[in-house]
């Protein structure tokens, strides 16, 4: 039997690299064995993608893609298709626990200094993947064709008209019509369910071809690959199977638990995950009163509402996303990790978080005098974290990382 079963590897490995595989990427490769909590959410990230695919294949198979049937589709999936609403309340509070995810998950690079060489292109990939992402939500949102989707698409592509010469016409290009339409929901929808979906499964491989060609980082930034006992294994790495797998098990069933408290309790988190505007038709004649972007997009939309010219206030937004693909370029700190950082990015990395949140809660509350003068200091001190860091960086007094892991 035993025998049986060694020739079927055998014949299986010379064509086709099954074992390979498993050891190249699980079981012989080595991942630094101090990976904390912040290391969970890159396969929690994975786990969210692969639910969005999951319940978005159920969710197409009801939904209707037009003007006229859209909204009352979606209805037909919440009260009449069977589990209809789990699967719509796991995708829609689905989608803003991905963006917790991801936003956690880029946190983890601030504090450990992920991003810092050999780890650019690593970086370089989960932009693109955060960018993409946003589109992705952004065209997913439209779907549903409610009041919010509907306002929301027209603010966001009139943004694009803003550009001197070509702007109208850039916009008329992506909306199909002179206002968001028919033509809109359809090319988003097939952005949203085919094209988008495609190419960020491309880019989850490279993020992690990246990753393994140089291993992780880890929380005292040192390289475990510098320190190899004589067999080339390095002393402070540890299999990632079973050990990552079993301890990254753990944070999938205790994620599961939060995820599912929330679609089962409180789906829409009171106009959080899902806007109160959202359950009424979209209306062409009939603006709502505040048009805001869901959670996710709102420190950067408050960027854009902190500048009074319009093109110039596109410019910024795009500049606060753009800014995040050189951070690697930006750091000029001999340490990675956070803990052996001087006061001063300690300081820094502070009023960054407090200036992103306040720019966040600024993007969802209406723009008086008092919130667009909050919004200005916290889009100042948003830039300022990122333009002042090569200098910041290199003057502040660093401590001595240790040799091995802690
Ligand atoms: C669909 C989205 C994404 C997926 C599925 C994903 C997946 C992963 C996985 C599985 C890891 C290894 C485990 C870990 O370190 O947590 C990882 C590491 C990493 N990811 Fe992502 N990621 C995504 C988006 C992003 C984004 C948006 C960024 C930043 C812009 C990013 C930057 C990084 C970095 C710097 C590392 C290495 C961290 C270290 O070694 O300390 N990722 N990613």
């Amino acid at each position: 039997m035993n025998r049986w079963i060694d020739q079927g590897k055998s014949w299986l490995e010379t064509r086709f690299p099954v074992i390979e595989f498993w050891n190249n990427h699980l079981a012989k490769y080595y991942a630094p064995k101090n990976l904390n909590f912040w290391y969970l959410f890159g396969s929690l990230a994975i786990l969210m993608f692969v639910i969005q695919v999951i319940t978005g294949i159920f969710l197409a198979m009801n939904y209707k893609p037009t003007a006229e049937t859209a909204f009352a589709s979606v209805e037909y999936i919440m009260r009449d298709v069977n589990w209809g609403w789990l699967i719509r309340y796991l995708h829609s509070t689905g989608a803003s626990f991905f963006f917790i995810v991801i936003y956690l998950h880029m946190f983890r690079a601030l504090l450990y200094g992920s991003y810092g060489k050999p780890r650019e292109l690593l970086w370089v990939f989960g932009m693109l993947l955060f960018v993409l992402l946003m589109a992705e939500a952004f065209m997913g949102y439209l779907l549903p064709w409610g009041q919010m989707s509907y306002w929301g698409a027209q603010v966001i592509i009139s943004l694009f008209g803003a550009i001197p010469y070509i702007g109208g016409d850039l916009a008329l290009w992506i909306r199909g019509d002179f206002v968001i339409a028919d033509a809109t929901l359809n090319r988003f929808f097939a952005f949203h369910v085919i094209a988008l979906p495609l190419v960020l499964v491309g880019l989850v491989v490279l993020h992690l071809i990246a990753l393994h060609r140089v291993g992780s980082n880890n929380p005292d930034g040192i390289e475990i690959k510098a320190k190899k006992d004589k067999s080339g294994v390095p002393l402070d790495g540890i299999p990632f199977h079973p050990y990552f797998t079993i301890k990254d098990m753990l944070g999938v069933i205790v994620f599961l638990m939060i995820f599912a408290m929330v679609v089962f309790y409180y789906p829409e988190m009171g106009g959080w995950f899902l806007e109160k505007d959202n359950f009424v038709p979209a209306d062409p004649l009939k603006t709502p009163e505040h048009i805001t972007p869901l959670w996710y997009f709102t420190p950067f939309y408050a960027i854009l509402r902190a500048v009074p010219d319009k093109f110039l206030g596109v410019m910024c937004m795009g500049a606060s996303i753009a800014v995040l693909f050189a951070l690697p370029w930006l750091d000029r700190s001999p340490v990675r990790s956070i803990r052996y950082r001087g006061p001063i990015y300690k300081v820094a990395l502070t009023i960054f978080i407090v200036s992103f949140i306040g720019l966040g809660y600024l993007g969802t509350v209406a723009a008086t005098p008092i919130a667009t003068n909050f919004s200005r200091l916290f889009s100042v001190l948003y830039f300022a974290f990122f333009l002042l860091m090569p200098y910041y960086t290199k003057i502040d007094k660093t401590k001595q990382p240790p040799d091995r892991v802690t």
